[in-house]
């Protein structure tokens, strides 16, 4: 059953809600994938089929940001959390002194920066903190000039805070982000980066596949101990296909890009995404304090909302309700991180303008009953 037939609206952080044009054309697909009597599950990555499929995915993801030809597309395995090794473990080496930038700006910046010190030094360009409230102002932050690269968190999924343009780096260091939680959400400039990279499970697929976008000259700088299947150069050489790819993740999210397409490209979604976060921020502000918005306006995450309700510190008998109440409607996954608590509302790029809108009139009815 699909999900407007359920009155389901899906609100989690990720794995997150697929379009549904995507999952109905999946569904036709999934036993006979293009008359070819298998299903793309069970078909081998070297056909023909199969390369036409992954091939395809990469020039839609390629029209889609605008990217440039010296740069690589991967699609690759280990999540996110594959690639806070796999970029240390690709581009520390780029330099001699063998040290990069963290700035940490959330838990998952965090949680890169420790994994990177695995593979050489790291410098914190902010100051560590337990609460991440907002991105500290650029002029505070100590670069080092030495650095194989700098690393950023475009978006924080569990703080809620998202860089609002591209950050002001020194010129001669290649940006590294990881755009996990709001890749293809909003227009971005790749020219402006060294490395991109994103798990799909959020924006733009199913659990399984990496997307890593990487400028052609980073190449080639891989340490002797990176694993073969992280090893940038092996996998860019080879089309993504040294090993077994995750096919069937990535044929989905082919779909996803074509569908991104069809509803008119990354403008398009992201003016759709300005009016769904507009729609919750202001609902959000104009509570009289009922909801407590804890990340700075500069800072606030499109696609990542978070909130607490009945003070600052949030009353978690009411949130508890809320979360509570908000399923019995079909509003779903609204609970805030654990480590965080309050609310948390995932906004991506299938959450639609109408499904807010009824998160909002729930909102409102709650606030009153309250
Ligand atoms: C911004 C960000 N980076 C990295 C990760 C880790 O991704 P994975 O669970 O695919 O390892 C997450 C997971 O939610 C995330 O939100």
């Amino acid at each position: 059953m699909m999900n407007s037939q359920k009155k389901v609206c899906n609100f989690s952080a990720g794995p997150a809600k697929l379009p549904e044009a995507v999952l109905e054309k999946a569904k036709d697909e999934f036993l006979s994938y293009n008359n070819s009597g298998i299903s793309v599950m069970e078909m081998s990555h070297r056909t023909a089929t199969f390369s036409k499929i992954i091939n395809k995915a990469e020039d839609d993801l390629r029209e889609l940001l605008v990217i440039p030809d010296n740069y690589k597309v991967l699609f690759l395995q280990g999540g996110g959390t594959g690639e806070f090794a796999a970029v240390p473990l690709n581009l520390m080496g780029y330099k001699p002194d063998r040290c990069a930038d963290y700035v940490c700006t959330g838990a998952w910046s965090a949680k890169a920066a420790k994994e990177a010190e695995k593979y050489g030094k790291v410098n914190l360009v902010v100051p560590k903190s337990d609460k991440y409230t907002e991105i500290q102002d650029y002029s505070s932050w100590k670069f080092n000039p030495n650095a194989s690269y700098c690393y950023v968190c475009l978006n924080e999924t569990i703080h809620g805070v998202e860089f609002q343009d591209i950050p002001n780096i020194p010129n001669n260091v290649p940006l590294v982000a990881d755009a996990s939680s709001n890749f293809l959400s909003r227009n971005l400039d790749v020219s402006k980066f060294g490395l991109i990279f994103a798990g799909a499970q959020k924006n733009v697929g199913c659990a399984g596949v990496t997307v890593v976008i990487i400028r052609d000259d980073l190449i080639g700088f891989a340490l002797k101990e990176c694993p073969i299947i992280f090893d940038y150069k092996i996998q860019g050489g080879m089309n993504s296909l040294y090993n077994t790819p995750p096919t069937y993740s990535i044929y989905i999210m082919g779909l996803v890009f074509g569908w991104l397409l069809e509803q008119g490209g990354v403008s398009a979604i992201e003016e759709r995404n300005v009016i769904k976060s507009d729609l919750v921020y202001n609902l959000v502000d104009n509570s009289k304090g009922f909801y407590c918005p804890g990340v700075a306006v500069k800072d606030r995450s499109r696609m990542n909302i978070v909130f607490r309700i009945g003070g600052e510190a949030g009353n978690e008998t009411l949130e508890k309700k809320f979360v509570e109440e908000a399923a019995e409607c079909g509003l779903i996954q609204l609970k805030g991180h654990r480590s965080v608590g309050g609310i948390r509302v995932s906004c991506y790029n299938a959450i639609t303008v109408e499904e807010v809108q009824r998160l909002i009139t729930f909102m409102k009815e709650f606030q009153a009953r309250n």
